[in-house]
């Protein structure tokens, strides 16, 4: 049998542990991410006897009982719908953000409102009692909800299997830490040991439990992926801290779709749901150069978004494509398109591309309004009024009608819009020519 180190070095990304320390994690490529952790020790174990382990037979599904339970409402709409229609009792749930994005605030006013009818029970390892006070007074209707603050985990699993309340939060998983692990709270080790833990608790007692996570700079849970693993949902609460509209969107769910999307604006009575956000996104002021409307699908749900461009002439050899909410492969394609194929000189010119309201795009539909966007700064002409542009742009230049047209058009339809551009046309050139205002070429 291979021997086991005393001291492992596990990395505080990915979870890879290796015997020695490396300067670079193998499994996840990341430099300066190894830190030293005891070894669990393993005793020697006696093979069991025959009649020691409780081997059960296993079950055709067939004879499965399964009640579906039924969702228990958050009373804040926009993340019973990201959750895919409420709550799932006695589920984990991992809502993960930057640092001050409002988890503990959406947190808390889902509480206040299930607390009304349900027992509500905040544990809290990051604030005082005090200060979540504070802010309970600020956002209003907090008064039913139960608070203990607490890190030691064995005795949050303890109070949750006694007082075994319908929903429990734990702010944050990075705070609890368990004394039979050798290592600082918020290690590899320590918060994979929490989650397990607490994931079990839930099953076993039927709490619904929301973990908070803070996420590292590049947007993934810190410390371990294996979190995400373990859980039945992972909710990641995105926008800056600077702009008033932050996004929640589903990443993994068990019970329902994922890139499910729940818009709110943050106020100083808390987070409030935004329901209709192509509204808020969507507008762009008529005659502006380098604006244009897009329709990106957000799971199920469609979305207006306005795209901005800036189109400068660069001395760089090498000029930059930076894009805010877009993805820069995508957007070097787009712009390489656009020179082969649309006759639109960008070689010798910075491209900057942004999406309204701090919002992530991540799908090929958005394509030709990011296009219409560039061409239209580069042109020095604004795109048509009420235009909104859809559709994947291929290498060759020719359009491929985006997924889900028919919902596209219809949100269109919905918002107003009185041109739209996408299903019939194409070719990135004539979509182009009918999306600008006035066309010199
Ligand atoms: N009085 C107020 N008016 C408006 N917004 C406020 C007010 N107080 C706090 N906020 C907003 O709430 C945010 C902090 O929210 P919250 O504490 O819920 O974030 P968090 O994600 O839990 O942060 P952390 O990671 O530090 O725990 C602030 O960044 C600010 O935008
Ligand atoms: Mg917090």
């Amino acid at each position: 049998m291979a021997k086991v180190a005393a001291v492992q070095h596990v990395c505080s990304e990915c979870g890879t542990s290796t015997g020695r320390w490396l300067g670079r994690c193998p499994g996840c490529g990341e430099f300066g991410t190894l830190v030293a952790e005891a070894a669990p020790s393993r005793g020697q174990r006696r093979p069991a006897q025959a009649g020691e382990l409780a081997v059960r037979p296993p079950l055709r599904l067939v004879d499965v009982v399964a009640e579906e339970s039924e969702r228990l409402s958050t009373g804040v709409p926009e993340l019973d719908r990201v959750l895919g229609g409420g709550l799932v009792p006695a589920s984990l749930v991992l809502v993960g953000g930057e640092p001050g994005v409002g988890k503990s605030t959406l947190l808390l006013s889902a509480l206040g409102a299930i607390a009304r009818e349900r027992r509500g029970l905040l544990i809290t390892g990051e604030e005082s009692v005090a200060q979540v006070k504070l802010r309970a007074a600020r956002l209003g209707g907090c008064d039913d909800v139960e608070i203990l603050a607490e890190t030691e985990l064995d005795v949050v699993c303890e109070t949750l299997e006694r007082e075994r309340p319908a929903v429990a939060v734990i702010d944050s998983v990075q705070t609890l830490w368990s004394q039979e692990i050798g290592s600082a709270p918020g290690s590899v080790s320590q918060v994979r040991e929490a989650a397990a833990r607490l994931l079990r608790v839930a099953k076993e007692a039927g709490v619904a439990t929301f973990l908070v996570g803070h996420v590292t700079k590049d947007g993934s849970v810190a410390g371990p992926r294996v979190l995400e693993h373990l859980v039945d949902c992972v909710l990641q609460f995105e926008g800056d801290r600077y702009h008033e509209h932050r996004i929640l969107r589903a990443v993994k769910n068990r019970f329902g779709s994922t890139n499910e999307l729940g818009v709110f604006e943050m106020t100083g009575a808390g987070l409030i749901g935004v329901p209709d956000p192509s509204e808020l996104f969507g507008r762009t002021h008529a005659g502006e150069v380098g604006a244009a409307v897009t329709c990106a699908l957000e799971g199920t749900r469609p979305l207006l978004l306005e795209i901005q461009a800036l189109v400068a002439p660069t001395d760089l050899a090498m000029p930059r494509r930076v894009g805010t909410g877009v993805d820069p492969k995508r957007l070097a394609m787009i712009v390489a398109v656009l020179s082969r194929h649309a006759g639109l000189a960008l070689g010798g010119a910075d491209v900057f591309v942004n999406v309204a309201g701090g919002v992530r795009i991540d799908e090929p539909g958005a394509d030709l309004g990011i296009a219409l966007a560039i061409a239209s700064a580069a042109k020095g002409v604004p795109v048509r009024e009420g235009a909104v542009a859809f559709g994947e742009i291929g290498l060759t230049g020719r359009l491929r009608p985006a997924s889900q047209s028919d919902r596209r058009s219809e949100e269109c339809r919905k918002f107003g819009s009185a041109l739209v551009l996408g299903p019939q046309l194409d070719t990135l050139r004539r979509a182009l020519g009918a999306g600008l205002a006035e066309n010199p070429a």
